[in-house]
């Protein structure tokens, strides 16, 4: 009992000390039509790897034969069995009063040798069930094509690095429009393609780990940047009609902003080269990659004695047929970045061509994740980087979130650092939105439950819901922030301090009574 009284005291305190590092605090308000929703990955929360037909994707051929490419040797071999427990997922989606459910198909699991040459009935079987099941409890399915997951049959023929992967991508879209269109309204085609990319410069051991810096990126995100263009103009000619949807594709940002009043144009660059590599031959009123991208890659591709560019090269016609090509603009952000002046990364590689160092300011608030500060204010600062970069464009921000780790308090279900960094975040973003007037109409939560962080597996922790990975019924249990999002999504207010100190109160007063009922 004594210890118990102090632990509750210790956990007053910090629930009590005022953590909002921005200068308001007063009670905000989201248009009614304003759309909240969470998201998940296939490889990250599925499991099943291969049960009922899944074929293998790059993610399982990775892990299963480099296993220390992750930080505790595991994979997404099970992750949180969503699979088979899909059910509890919705149920949580529901619980937190959601709009809609982002989550991705696994492309092996529908295709499993990634072609139309076998169709995989069980594997189109769970996504129906699952979209129904979301129907059934008035979610809307946000469906992203591809979170990573490429079915390995590909990558034998050279992934994303061989440009009629873009075909077959096509054909994918197709089995999807066809097979779930009447039911799903919102496409996402790819997630984050320049972090996939990163896949092929052999920078991170991110799937499929090819070591092609400075070239195997480049030709990457340009099939990408054709598949994504193919599905749009495959649902525009032969689905909007009749099932009236929305094609988007979802990017990832940080915000750059220059070490010194010198380095403005470093942090552009480095800008231009992460997001606007691909938003700006979709977004662009003019197309094609950014002019500084194309000529510092020629330029230094020259000195390299090349006989052409690094960055290959699209034909006008292509650069009309990527031109907007999407009806929302998906943004992935987390944290901000520091630019300066000067290079870094492997020659060649996108990271030198870029001409910017990258660093982060230590006394930046901390999450379970190296890259990943608390810095709110950046949200505001690319949110208007965007829309003056390419106008009115409708964004819908389709990840967002924090991250701690398993040894903490926070990392278990008093999330207060992920409750600080949602409320914060989203001040951000309202100031965006109704003072600067960017055209934001949604907001997804990066992530529904703990799951597979990719290389960092399953030590950071990103969920709304914790997971026991270590209890083979893999419970999902609330954590504050869920209940702290679940009431935004329901109100649409972020509460003022105040409030949120009394609702913490009342809390703390619920676990002091268990606590003295069970000692
Ligand atoms: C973006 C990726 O889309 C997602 O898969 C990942 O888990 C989060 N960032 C956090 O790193």
């Amino acid at each position: 009992m004594y210890r118990a009284l102090i632990f509750v005291a210790v956990v007053a305190f910090a629930t009590a000390t005022p953590t909002l590092r921005s200068e308001d605090n007063e009670e905000l308000r989201f248009d009614d039509n304003f759309l909240f929703g969470v998201a998940s990955a296939a490889y990250q929360i599925e499991g099943a790897w291969n049960e009922d037909g899944k074929g293998e994707s790059i993610w399982d051929h990775m892990l299963h034969e480099h296993p220390e490419y992750t930080e505790d040797r595991q994979n997404g071999d099970v992750a949180a069995d969503s699979y088979h427990r899909y059910r509890d997922d919705v149920k949580i989606v529901k619980e937190m009063n959601m709009d809609f459910y982002r989550f991705s198909i696994s492309w092996p699991r529908i295709l499993p040798n990634g072609d139309l040459s076998l169709i995989n009935a069980k594997g189109v079987e769970y996504y129906n069930n699952l979209i129904d099941e979301l129907l059934a409890n008035g979610i809307e399915p946000m469906v992203t094509m591809f979170h990573w997951d490429l079915p390995y049959a590909l990558q034998e023929l050279g992934g994303w690095a061989n440009r009629h992967i873009a075909t077959y991508f096509r054909d994918y879209a197709d089995l999807l429009f066809k097979t779930y269109g009447n039911k799903v309204k919102w496409w996402i085609t790819l997630n984050e393609p320049q972090s996939f990319c990163r896949g092929y410069s052999g920078d991170h051991f991110l799937a499929p780990g090819v070591e092609h810096p400075g070239v195997g990126e480049y030709l990457c995100g340009h099939t990408a940047l054709l598949a994504h263009a193919h599905a749009y103009h495959l649902y525009e000619e032969t689905y909007r009609a009749k099932q009236k949807g929305e094609v988007g594709i979802t990017l990832n940002s940080f915000w750059y902003t220059p070490k010194t009043e010198n380095d403005k144009n470093a942090a552009e660059r480095a800008i231009q080269f992460w997001l606007g590599w691909f938003a700006n031959p979709v977004f662009s009123k003019e197309g094609n990659y950014p002019q500084v991208m194309r000529e510092r890659v020629a330029a230094n591709s020259a000195k390299e004695k090349l006989r052409r560019s690094r960055l290959p090269v699209f034909t006008q016609e292509e650069i009309n047929y990527i031109k907007g090509t999407a009806d929302f603009f998906g943004l992935n952000h987390y944290t901000t970045n520091y630019a300066e002046e000067g290079e870094e990364g492997k020659t060649p590689s996108a990271d030198r061509d870029a001409g910017a160092i990258i660093t982060q300011n230590a006394s930046w608030p901390s999450s379970g994740s190296d890259w990943l500060k608390v810095t709110p204010t950046g949200f505001r600062d690319l949110l208007n980087w965007i829309r003056n970069a390419y106008g009115d464009v409708r964004i819908i921000i389709t990840e967002n979130g924090f991250s701690d780790r398993n040894t903490t308090v926070d990392g278990i279900l008093l999330d207060d650092g992920r409750v600080t960094y949602f409320e914060e975040y989203l001040r951000e973003m309202h100031k965006a939105i109704y003072t600067d007037g960017v055209k934001v109409f949604g907001y997804t939560a990066w992530t529904l439950i703990d799951n597979f962080e990719w290389l960092h597996s399953y030590q950071e922790r990103f969920g709304l819901y914790y997971v026991n990975f270590s209890d083979p019924s893999l419970t999902r249990s609330a954590k504050k922030s869920s209940i702290y999002l679940g009431e935004i999504a329901l109100t649409h207010v972020v509460p003022s301090q105040g409030v949120q100190l009394i609702a913490s109160s009342i809390l703390l007063a619920a676990i002091l009574l268990r606590m003295c009922i069970f000692p």
